[in-house]
């Protein structure tokens, strides 16, 4: 087995920035060899931080380049097209978020993921994100005691980075699959997967107040999990400036865990000892969470690492998704797993 991981980066917009700061943070370990999109200056980009060869499209690579695994960071509706073809080449595939907009689509992708027999993992961030995982440690650890509840809220003020106009992609429905909730709530939404377990089922309401997006950018949605316990999902993106809120809270019977709202980190411990918040880890934050995704993958390639979630368990947040938009039609209680 090599020591080094040959990677061509497949979409070359706003998350290939956080992926090969990732890459970096590996030491190493991945090596960037192609970068491919259609927009030739974004590859470009890639290519003169990397030194990869640049391609327009994900055949020309497979034809032409050097590489053993892709990293896919490209729309939604694309995501099918693009893992099944790097699956036909034999290519292991680091497929980012959610694997795709429906099951049926899905189901297609593990097919030829398993026809393949190559590594499949899908990026999911918030699985590595420090603060979350802290959370996990210190839950597991019985810092809280038993959980009681849970609050998730990703509360955010319309950002022109991820959301460019030119990107008209991820405000069309027909192309992310929704909204809020199956793009960026899927990293609120794994870290209570985490701690609390399995979804059982959701109730759900949406709403448009981002005029430009087509989907649903605010929800709100509580979830029953397989344990009985409950907890609540609040998205929105909106164009007011907001007032500071946590993007967790984790109740236990023994005291609380927050981790504070934004990208930034910062986890603190509220108990009989601390009634005034302990910080538990210097903070760190979103950012902090693609290196250890990065690593995670290159080690089940080179060594054959079990990854930290497989790809049924991704599964996990867009069937959370897909029941909320459900409920949001019955208004009734949807199954996640059906
Ligand atoms: N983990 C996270 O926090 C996070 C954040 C943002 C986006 N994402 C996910 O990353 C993916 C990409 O999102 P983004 O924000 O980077 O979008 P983006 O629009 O900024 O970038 C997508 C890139 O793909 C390119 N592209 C389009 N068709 C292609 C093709 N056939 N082959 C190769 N490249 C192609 C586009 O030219 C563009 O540069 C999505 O799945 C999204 O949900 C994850």
């Amino acid at each position: 087995m090599p020591d080094v991981l040959k990677l061509a980066l497949v979409g070359c917009g706003a998350i290939a920035r956080f992926h090969l700061d990732g890459i970096q943070a590996c030491g190493g370990k991945i090596r960037v060899t192609a970068a491919v999109d259609p927009d030739r200056g974004k590859a470009e980009r890639v290519a003169s931080e990397t030194g990869a060869q640049v391609f327009s499209s994900l055949a020309e690579a497979v034809a032409g380049g050097d590489f053993d695994a892709v990293d896919l960071m490209v729309p939604h509706d694309l995501h099918e097209a693009v893992a099944v073809k790097a699956f036909q080449a034999g290519k292991h595939v680091l497929l980012e978020k959610p694997m795709a907009p429906t099951l049926e689509a899905c189901d297609r992708i593990l097919a030829s993921a398993k026809a393949a027999g190559t590594v499949f993992m899908v990026a999911e961030n918030a699985q590595y994100w420090p603060e979350v995982v802290k959370a996990k440690e210190l839950i597991d650890a019985g810092a809280i005691g038993e959980i009681l509840t849970a609050r998730a809220t990703y509360a955010a003020e319309f950002d022109a980075y991820w959301f460019k106009e030119k990107n008209a992609w991820r405000y069309e429905k027909g192309r992310t699959g929704g909204g809020i909730t199956i793009d960026g709530g899927s990293h609120w939404i794994r870290p209570l997967r985490m701690w609390m377990g399995e979804i059982e089922e959701v109730v759900g309401v949406l709403d448009h107040p981002l005029k430009q997006m087509e989907g649903e950018s605010l929800v709100r949605a509580l979830f029953r999990f397989r344990s009985g316990k409950i907890a609540t999902f609040d998205a929105m993106m909106v164009t007011t400036v907001l007032g500071p809120d946590a993007s967790w809270r984790v109740v236990g019977t023994k005291g609380e865990i927050v981790i504070e709202g934004g990208f930034g980190g910062g986890i603190k411990l509220f108990d009989v000892a601390n009634r005034g918040g302990k910080l538990m880890a210097e903070p760190q934050g979103y950012g902090k969470s693609f290196g250890p995704e990065l690593d995670d993958f290159a080690e089940a390639v080179l060594r054959g690492k079990p990854l930290e979630a497989g790809p049924d368990y991704a599964l996990g947040e867009l069937r959370t998704a897909l029941a909320i938009y459900r409920s949001a039609e019955s208004r009734q209680w949807e199954k996640v797993w059906g």
